[in-house]
This record gives structure tokens, C-alpha cells and sequence, in this order.
């Protein structure tokens, strides 16, 4: 017996992967981490199937979960919100199935930052003006960031920059980026990215923390940063370029 971890997706209840939603159409027990996955997708579940929201459970309480399913017979669909490689304490979680000796398979989720770029209409790559994307967040209660790990460092590279878990601190986040970006430099908070309650707010960096106090946002919404938020008159890409195309294409490769 196995225990699937699923991305859930970032909301919407179609931006799951259609092998995620046929797993959870096959397993006979569901455990879905809280409010942030919709609550549509446990629609998907077989009848009779046990559901549980493990929001207000012990990593251990968990664990039983799975130990009692599997030893029953029966495979378990677990459900976290986006994709499973970032922030979604699915670690521990393998770690502790792996010493149980509980077989498990990870689903890839689309996630919260891809969603976000999406609800913007923008690629968070361009050439010339950024290639990389910095996912990352600022310390919370339970968790602090490793030492090397500073907002300060990332905003040294002017990549773009994609901050989660952080809306609750904007006006910490902004003070530590302007040095390096610059008041004038564009920036966003979209909340809920795909939910029907989602908001985009586009400002600059120098004013995004006033327009987001205009209509406080508490919590699920990534902040970002960067040049090509704005940029308008970036090179083309080599993809399409017809030099590129006659040297590169055309030979199977
Ligand atoms: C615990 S992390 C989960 C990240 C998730 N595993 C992912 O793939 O994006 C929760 C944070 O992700 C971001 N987030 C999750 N869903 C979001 C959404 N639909 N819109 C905007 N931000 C979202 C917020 O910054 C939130 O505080």
C-alpha cells in the first residue's frame, strides 16, 4: 500500500494534474492539509472514502493516519496545497513513512508563484533583464532562515524575486530591497492567485506597501519583485529567432 503526496495546486480546483486527480479518485483515504487546498478537489474522492483535514494534527497524529490505512489495505491520497518541493513540510513526512518501512510516490502541483505570474500575464524570466527566480521568504515564529540565506543577498543579484510566506511583514520586505532596487523599481502582491477572491496589486516598489494598506491582505499572497514586472522593451529570445532556427533546428535534435 502506498501514500501519494499530491499538489494540490494553488486554488483553483482544475490547476491540479490530472494524474493527481485520478490518484485521489482511487484511494479510499484522503488527508488534505487544511484550508488552502479547495475543498472541490475532495469532490474527486470515491464514496465512503475516509476524509480528513490534518490542519489540526500532530506530525505524529499524521503518521498514525497513514500506518492505519496502509496496514488496513488501503493506498492514501495526501493532499498539500501547490507543488510539494517548497514549503509544504512534506520532508518530514517521507522521513518518517521511510522508517516505517510505508512505500510513497510525490505528484508534482502547480505552484502559489507560477499562479501568480499567471494571474499577472507575466513571464518572470526575459532576456537580458533576468534569468533567475529567487523563491524564498523572511523568518517567521517557528522558523528562522538560514544565516547565509538574507533577502539582502538575493536583492544584491536584481533577479526576480518571488517572497512568500511574508505579506504580514511587506513594510520589513520593502525596506530591506530598496537599497537595491530602487523606489521606482516594479513590484506586485497577488493574493489567493486563482481563487475567485483573488487580488492583483501592481504599484513600485516605493509605493506597494501603501497601496497594499489601502485594503490589508493577512496571509496567502506572494510579494514580487523585479524588472521585468515592467520591462517593455527587452530583446527577443534566441527560441525564435529565425538565425537560431536554421542552425539549430531541423536536425532532430
Ligand atoms: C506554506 S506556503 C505553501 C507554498 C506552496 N507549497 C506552493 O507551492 O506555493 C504558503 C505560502 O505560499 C504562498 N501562497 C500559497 N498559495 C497562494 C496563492 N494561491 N496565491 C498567492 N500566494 C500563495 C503564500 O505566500 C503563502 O503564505
Amino acid at each position: 500500500m502506498t501514500v501519494h503526496f499530491i499538489g494540490a495546486g494553488p486554488g483553483a480546483p482544475d490547476l491540479i494534474t490530472v494524474r493527481g486527480r485520478d490518484l485521489i479518485a482511487r484511494c479510499p483515504v484522503c488527508l488534505y492539509a487544511g484550508s488552502l487546498v479547495p475543498k472541490a478537489l475532495l469532490e474527486h474522492c470515491p464514496p465512503g472514502a475516509r476524509v480528513v483535514d490534518t490542519a489540526p494534527l500532530s506530525l505524529d497524529e499524521i503518521v498514525e493516519e497513514c500506518k492505519r490505512a496502509t496496514a488496513d489495505g488501503h493506498d492514501v491520497a495526501r493532499l498539500h496545497s501547490g507543488d510539494l518541493s517548497v514549503w509544504s513540510a512534506m520532508g518530514e513526512q517521507l522521513r518518517r513513512l521511510r522508517e516505517a518501512g510505508i512505500a510513497y510516490t510525490v505528484t508534482p502541483g502547480v505552484p502559489s508563484f507560477a499562479a501568480a505570474a499567471a494571474a499577472l500575464g507575466q513571464e518572470l524570466t526575459l532576456p537580458e533583464v533576468a534569468q533567475s527566480v529567487v523563491l524564498t521568504r523572511t523568518s517567521g515564529r517557528a522558523s528562522a532562515m538560514p544565516p547565509a540565506e538574507k533577502l539582502e543577498t538575493f536583492a544584491a543579484t536584481g533577479a526576480t524575486l518571488a517572497i512568500h510566506l511574508s505579506i504580514h511583514t511587506i513594510d520589513k520586505v520593502v525596506a530591506t530591497l530598496l537599497p537595491h532596487y530602487g523606489a521606482d523599481c516594479p513590484a506586485a502582491v497577488v493574493y489567493r492567485a486563482s481563487w475567485p477572491e483573488e487580488r492583483v496589486i501592481r504599484a513600485t516598489l516605493g509605493t506597494l506597501a501603501d497601496e497594499v494598506a489601502k485594503t490589508p491582505i493577512e496571509r496567502t499572497a506572494l510579494i514580487l519583485v523585479g524588472k521585468v514586472l515592467q520591462a517593455h522593451d527587452f530583446r527577443d529570445s534566441a527560441l525564435y529567432d529565425a538565425s537560431y532556427q536554421r542552425r539549430f533546428r531541423g536536425r532532430g535534435t
